[in-house]
């Protein structure tokens, strides 16, 4: 009987370890603070492993952190920038698996983009609809894909406040896409088509920024 409950209290000792890992790892401290303000974004198939990798919850210790005011900053610094002019972000693109995304709200005034910590789509509501999606990881392609138009999400701020909302619009399909990096889904897995962006090809081409040598 000891040795059963033994190993159940070993058991849930690990269950606990593997759910929320404590602290910041060596190489999410290293993307953070070796990163330029603008970040490498990971790319397929080179970074696939980072790309299609189950993302985890921030801890109590990352929250709040520094850290992860930095993250966040360099995130939004990344997607605005000329080089990726996204209209969302998630942090395993740039190298950290965590259930962090950025997006631009565009059911808000001024369409702000804003961070969402530890993240998840609790149900999609409406009948899907296919629409164009490309992926700042998956150049120079563009595909097809059928979206719910609206999605309960539930989320952390930036100041640790849980909030559950109702999304329409583009930004609900802008969360579908990020969320997918979440669990390590690409829009490449769900489109009923891909095609290659000769203009996007181009684009990226002219402002092609380069994986640092720290990387790996
Ligand atoms: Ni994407």
């Amino acid at each position: 009987m000891k040795k059963t409950l033994e190993i159940f209290a070993l058991a849930a000792v690990l269950f606990s370890a593997c759910t929320s890992r404590s602290g910041w790892t060596a190489w999410e401290k290293t993307v953070i603070e070796q990163s330029d303000s603008v970040m490498y974004v990971a790319v397929m198939p080179a970074d696939s492993a980072i790309l299609r990798a189950v993302s985890q919850d921030f801890g109590p210790k990352e929250l709040g952190s520094e850290q992860l005011q930095t993250l966040i900053r360099k995130m939004y610094r990344t997607l605005t920038d000329p080089s990726q002019d996204g209209v969302g972000i998630a942090a395993p693109q740039v190298g950290i698996n965590r259930r962090l995304v950025l997006v631009m709200r565009y059911d808000k005034p001024e369409k702000p983009i804003e961070p969402y910590l530890n993240i998840r789509i609790d149900s999609l509501i409406g009948q899907k609809t296919p629409g164009p999606e490309g992926c700042l990881s998956v150049p120079p392609y563009r595909g097809i894909v059928r979206r719910a138009p609206s999605v309960q999400i539930s989320y952390l701020k930036a100041d640790g406040t849980p909030v559950t909302e109702q999304v329409e619009g583009y930004s609900a399909i802008i969360f579908q896409h990020e969320c997918d990096h979440l669990d390590g889904i690409l829009y490449t897995d769900r489109a009923d088509t891909v095609y290659v962006n000769e203009a996007w090809a181009a684009e990226r081409e002219a402002f092609s920024y380069p994986r640092p040598d720290w990387w790996n």
